[in-house]
């Protein structure tokens, strides 16, 4: 009825063409009275803000757990693990991934969590192992097993992430897949987003359940994170991120830590039913770790073996435990 842009609506009389901006103003006002209404909607907190919100308080009352950080080298690096050096003071450190006001920031409560049963050989994580060697533990362990900080391989085709039919014994077995941040293993590029890593999560969830979903950030053992993911401190912003996707409290909360306690306890359970069962423990030689069961995969030059060797000796403390724990 109302003509916006001719100035010749037959409604108007032409002696009152001069009047038209009088009826402009009518005929604009149920615009400007949609645009306040918007401008109303968005001064409220926005639905990100929302999710933020929400996020802040679901990990106030269950803080992430996460299957890698590196900060343990990153001290080792820097100060040789002088810990009592003025400058390794943990609050003040601001040139790392971690520091204590960022681990309060994102409701951290727990990371080198993992590294630590590992050393102590309680739960096998097959983080770095190729992909045969994953489809064999998954087949015959008899205790859920973790990848502590790997990503979908279907979304980036690097060999550190894990492939679909494997995900698929993750979820008949009860394991878990602690999505890693680390930009190459998300894009399979040295870019990627709070988003990108978010798809990953979407991922393993569709493929394997949202029971099989965590967090490996990788944090100071990477050198590039997604935007949005800079630090420790961000962990609520891809929690609000999820929320945004729909995941439910449960199913986050799953992700940030009940997964992983799921599986420790039931790696404890099948530990007490082995009680009577001898151990195996014959060391395996530091030499033999280059064996094909081990992935040189993100390491070009063998770096990361040099580099880390108590990384590299969980694989086989966890491999020694398996064996004793299988029948
Ligand atoms: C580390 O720095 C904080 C903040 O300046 C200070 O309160 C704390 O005493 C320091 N810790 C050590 C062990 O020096
Ligand atoms: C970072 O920490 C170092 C050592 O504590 C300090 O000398 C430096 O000023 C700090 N830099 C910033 C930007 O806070
Ligand atoms: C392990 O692999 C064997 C041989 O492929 C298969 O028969 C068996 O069902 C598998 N077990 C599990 C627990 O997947
Ligand atoms: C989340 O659920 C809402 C309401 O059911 C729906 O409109 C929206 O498209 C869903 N978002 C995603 C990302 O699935």
């Amino acid at each position: 009825m109302c003509s916006h842009g001719g100035g010749r609506s037959p409604l108007v009389p032409s002696s009152t063409q001069q009047k038209m901006p009088d009826s402009s103003v009518w005929v604009l006002a149920p615009a400007l009275t949609l645009a306040l209404v918007l401008a109303l909607v968005l001064a409220l907190p926005s639905t990100g803000e929302q999710h933020l919100e929400e996020a802040e308080r679901i990990m106030s009352t269950t803080p992430v757990i996460d299957g890698h950080n590196d900060l343990p080298w990153q001290l080792l690096w820097k100060f040789n693990n002088q810990l009592r050096l003025p400058a390794a003071n943990l609050t003040l450190l601001n040139d790392t991934h971690t520091n204590i006001p960022k681990l309060r920031q994102g409701h951290v409560g727990g990371q080198m969590v993992v590294e630590e049963m590992n050393r102590l050989g309680m739960m096998v994580d097959l983080a770095h192992v190729s992909v045969d060697t994953m489809k064999v533990v998954l087949n015959i362990s008899k205790a859920p097993v973790i990848f502590s900080h790997s990503s979908a391989y279907s979304l980036c085709q690097h060999r550190r992430n894990v492939p679909d039919d494997v995900l698929q014994l993750v979820a008949s077995t009860g394991s878990l897949v602690m999505v890693n941040f680390y930009n190459a293993y998300v894009t399979c590029s040295d870019k990627a987003t709070l988003s990108d890593v978010a798809d990953h999560m979407d991922h393993v969830k569709k493929v394997a359940g949202a029971q099989a979903v965590g967090f490996g950030g990788d944090y100071d053992g990477v050198p590039g994170v997604p935007a949005g993911l800079e630090d420790v401190s961000k962990y609520p912003a891809l929690v609000a991120e999820l929320l945004a996707r729909n995941w439910t409290e449960r199913e986050v909360k799953g992700a940030l830590a009940e997964n992983l306690l799921r599986v420790f306890s039931r790696v404890e359970e099948v530990k007490r039913s082995l009680q009577g069962t001898a151990a195996h423990e014959t060391p395996i030689a530091f030499e033999e770790l280059q064996g094909p069961c081990r992935t040189r995969y993100g390491y070009p030059n063998g770096a990361g073996t040099a580099r880390r060797p108590p990384a590299a000796l969980a694989l086989p403390l966890a491999l020694a435990l398996l064996l004793s724990v299988l029948s």
